[in-house]
């Protein structure tokens, strides 16, 4: 099925065999997904081919409808794991970028970004979402869903318009809409509005707003100090970006719940990604196994008890600033300790197994993560003690534009940034501590680096 395209052609082109046309080649294939029955489409970076067994379909269609149909036909069935739907994404984006103009592409920026968050927004805060799911979540009109929810009939249209336009919502028959997957997980996952809500339109949409005016009124310097940077252009000298969180109402659960999503639905768990086996058959009893040190919610400890039940009783310790832990509780978990910590003050857990850190050293500059490394390091015991810092590391060569973005992130709320292995290695060593390895497992975004005293 793979058709090679040595000469890089962009143009359709057709193969064929015996004088019969087996496929149309765009322009080299690296994987194929099955759309229908008896069509199917190939795509990498030379290549994207629509081919079938039937030729007689693909020569009563031209090469744009044959391409046009196969991409229809595209659906969370048409990949068999995460890893393949991953490649088919990326892949699919970047033909996208291939065929769209100049325009459509600042179209997209700076009007389709912002009003399609606009109209989310507001149709989450309206109720929409969870009042069609209590209804049944079957296709429903716009003028039912004013009646659920007590909007202005027209208003409600016109936002499911705008969200229908990008398909995230399915519109089934004039004014009837059916819900996608996104639309289901506003409804049954708590957390996930959040992303929309506090986090977005408190903190990420203001925050990169002032960036470039801040950037350049500081010369274009690369920023490195967390406490006069942008977030500080933008809301004054009084508190860092961790420090405006806890007093935000509006942002305190919502940040939390971001953090728990990007956990759930981006992300190779750490236990998967880290022989946690091993952490556990060396542990002396009695101490702790692992301390999520800046932990959030807790939801990478649930990942570890989901592969180790039988962790002893407070052996996994939950570490956040107060503010931040005031709403989290351990459930069930009698595994799981809840305790308030500053990292900025001496890890009060002595000798644990191993010390957890996941996405909290990339949102600090290297002065302040290596006096976080080091209270750390005060408390390990040596050739017993791990710290696994669980990172999205950028390569030198094509990093994934998950991380660049994540990196330009970390650069508007904290003067931070995502680090390359070399960096992690030389932080590490600045703390006084050594990498024994950098776990990567191909298929993650993020690494684990497991570090010991030096
Ligand atoms: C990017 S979040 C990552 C949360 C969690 N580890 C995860 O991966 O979802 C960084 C965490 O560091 C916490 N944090 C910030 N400053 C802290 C401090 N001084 N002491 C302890 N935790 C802190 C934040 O509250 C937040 O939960």
């Amino acid at each position: 099925m793979t058709i090679p395209n040595p000469a890089g052609h962009s143009q359709p082109r057709l193969q064929r065999d015996n004088d019969r046309v087996t496929s149309v080649v765009f322009s080299s294939v690296n994987f194929i997904i099955s759309v229908e029955s008896n069509l199917y489409i190939a795509i990498n970076d030379l290549t994207c081919s629509v081919s079938s067994h039937d030729s007689s379909l693909l020569f009563t269609m031209t090469a744009s409808e044959q391409l046009l149909a196969a991409l229809q036909g595209i659906d969370s069935g048409s990949y068999s794991n995460e890893a393949e739907r991953v490649q088919a994404r990326d892949a699919l984006f970047n033909a996208l970028r291939k065929v769209q103009s100049p325009w459509d592409i600042a179209w997209d920026h700076n009007w389709v970004n912002t009003a399609v968050n606009a109209a989310i927004k507001t149709l989450i805060d309206a109720g929409v979402f969870t009042k069609w799911a209590e209804a049944g979540g079957e296709p429903i009109t716009c003028t039912e869903l004013a009646k659920l929810t007590g909007g202005d009939t027209i208003l409600i249209r016109r936002m499911m318009r705008c969200i229908g336009g990008q398909n995230l919502v399915i519109e089934t028959a004039e004014d009837t809409y059916a819900r996608t997957p996104w639309a289901k997980t506003l409804a049954e996952d708590k957390s996930f509005p959040s992303m929309y809500g506090g986090f977005y339109h408190e903190l990420n949409s203001p925050m990169f707003r002032t960036l470039p005016f801040f950037l350049k009124e500081t010369g274009y310097k690369n920023p490195t100090d967390v406490n006069d940077c942008n977030f500080q252009y933008w809301r004054g000298k009084d508190a860092n970006m961790f420090q405006y969180c806890g007093t935000n109402p509006l942002l305190t659960d919502d940040f939390n719940n971001t953090m728990e999503c990007h956990s759930k639905y981006n992300l190779t768990p750490w236990p998967v990604v880290y022989p946690t086996d091993a952490l556990v058959a060396g542990a002396k009893p009695g101490r702790a196994l692992v301390v999520d040190v800046g932990g959030g919610k807790g939801h990478d400890l649930k990942k570890f008890l989901a592969r180790h039940p039988d962790a002893p009783m407070g052996s996994l310790v939950l570490q956040d600033l107060p503010d931040i832990l005031k709403n989290v509780e351990s459930g069930d978990n009698a595994a799981i300790t809840i305790q308030p910590h500053d990292f900025f003050t001496p890890e009060p857990v002595k000798g644990a197994r191993a010390y957890f850190m996941h996405n909290v050293l990339h949102d600090w500059p290297d002065a302040t993560a290596k006096r976080i490394i080091e209270n750390i390091a005060g408390a390990m015991e040596k050739g017993y003690s791990k710290l696994l810092v669980h990172e999205s590391l950028v390569t030198d060569v094509k990093p994934l534009s998950r991380v660049t973005v994540s990196d330009i992130t970390m650069m508007a709320c904290l003067a931070a940034a995502e680090r390359s292995e070399s960096q992690w290695r030389d932080l590490m060593a600045s703390a006084g501590l050594r990498v024994v390895k950098v776990w990567r497992p191909v298929q993650s975004v993020e690494s684990i680096i497991e570090a010991e005293l030096a």
